[in-house]
């Protein structure tokens, strides 16, 4: 008998960030945050775990066919001994269930975009490996549930266990029991909202989230004011969500994207995740989107940047193609563009568009990398024996 999972998990892209913790260690997070799930015919992480009385005593895992240490007390450490514990109340209940949350753990993991391409890929991972292992120790806990724990491993990877449109509710328990995640909406409830990511070049490693986010606890002034806007930006995105009105979305996407950036640069020594080329793109999307309005009295598009330069631009699908027209005359990739929903780049863009905006000689080839067109997506999904990554004998394929 072998005891097997193999899950896929989404990533996910926040418009209201997550950015501070009041507690470290179980990943309390100082603010609620709001994310859009991605889709995951395009982007994901895929574990497999495996139980085996027969391996050897402890347990092993692999990101993209690397070892990584199972340190104790650490964030993998944590998710899988939370999990283990919650198979084996279920094996204390019934007698019949096998004693699988007694065998080591061979677990596999792998992601199907670069990690050099700057995406957030702690979310995604830390979500798949919460679901192959939920999965493989056929736990009853629903989602949210699974999400408390997934938050242990990466706090952003709480979002990703739902697909549609996610909140993580902060809570207020010292325990961490009411720091969820739980779903606004489903991604069928608005499934209009597509989204271009701009892969932006950078060649030095910036300040990771988890240590930047508590430098700025520590030392912004500004955090506190942002720490007010966040519960009313909470509520009306939600609200915006649910009716499914983009202006409303894209407002408060892009005034918390710029926030977030404010308050990085308020932190003592000041954190830069956006570049020349982040600021050029923002530049490109607020003129689009003034003459988009000033044509239609509505926005055309959205961006956001987590802890790094690369854009993520949300926008109604019917705008997509003036989006990706404007990104790709005036950032001209370096690699060809694979957009599995072909739109091509010969939209004409908005009337009265000022091209003054942009750099004279505009942006050398390259400043964008490359577009990745994807859109909402649904939560972690199961998959069949045939998908495992683990060969026979309990070491990645
Ligand atoms: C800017 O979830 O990576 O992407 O909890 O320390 O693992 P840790 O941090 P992480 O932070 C993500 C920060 C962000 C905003 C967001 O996703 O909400």
């Amino acid at each position: 008998m072998v005891y097997e999972a193999t899950a896929t998990a989404p990533v996910n892209i926040a418009v209201i960030k997550y950015w501070g913790k009041r507690d470290t260690k179980l990943i309390l997070p100082t603010n609620s945050s709001l994310s859009v799930t991605l889709d995951q015919d395009h982007l994901r992480s895929t574990t497999t775990s495996r139980a085996d009385a027969a391996f050897d005593a402890g347990d092993r895992l692999w990101l993209n066919g690397k070892e990584e240490a199972v340190k104790e007390g650490g964030r993998l450490w944590t998710c899988i001994k939370e999990l283990r514990g919650w198979r084996a109340a279920e094996e204390a209940k019934d007698a019949a269930k096998p004693k699988i949350s007694t065998f080591p753990l061979r677990i596999a993991s792998y992601n199907n975009f670069p990690t050099a391409a700057g995406l957030a890929s702690s979310a995604s991972g830390l979500a798949a490996l919460v679901a192959s292992l939920a999965a493989l120790y056929e736990l009853p806990q629903s989602p949210s549930d699974l999400s408390r724990i997934a938050r242990q491993g990466s706090g952003s990877a709480c979002r990703s266990l739902f697909g549609g449109y996610v909140a993580w509710q902060e809570g207020v328990e010292a325990d961490g029991s009411d720091s969820l995640a739980v779903e606004v909406a489903p991604r069928e409830h608005w499934p209009d909202l597509h989204a271009l990511i701009c892969v932006v070049s950078d060649a030095k490693k910036g300040t990771s989230s988890t240590a930047g986010m508590q430098q700025t606890v520590q030392t912004s002034p500004l955090l506190q004011a942002r720490l007010k806007v966040v519960p009313g930006r909470m509520a009306a995105i939600s609200e915006a969500i649910k009716a499914k009105d983009f202006d409303a979305f894209a407002k408060i996407t892009i005034a918390d994207s710029n926030q977030f950036h404010a308050v990085c640069l308020d932190t003592q020594p000041p954190i830069f995740y956006l570049n020349d080329v982040s600021r050029g793109v923002i530049a490109l999307v607020e003129e689009l989107n003034r003459a988009h309005v000033e044509k239609t009295g509505h926005l055309l598009a959205a961006y956001t940047f987590d802890a790094g330069p690369n854009a993520v631009i949300y926008a109604p699908e019917a705008n997509i193609p003036t989006v990706v027209a404007a990104v790709n005359k005036y950032f001209p990739q370096a690699e060809a563009f694979p957009d599995p929903f072909k739109v091509g780049t010969a939209a004409a863009l908005p009337q009265g568009f000022n091209e003054a905006v942009v750099p004279a000689g505009g942006w050398p080839k390259g400043a964008v990398k490359q577009l990745i067109h994807t859109k909402v997506g649904d939560g972690p999904r199961r998959l069949g024996a045939e998908e495992s990554l683990l060969g026979p004998d309990g070491i990645p394929k």
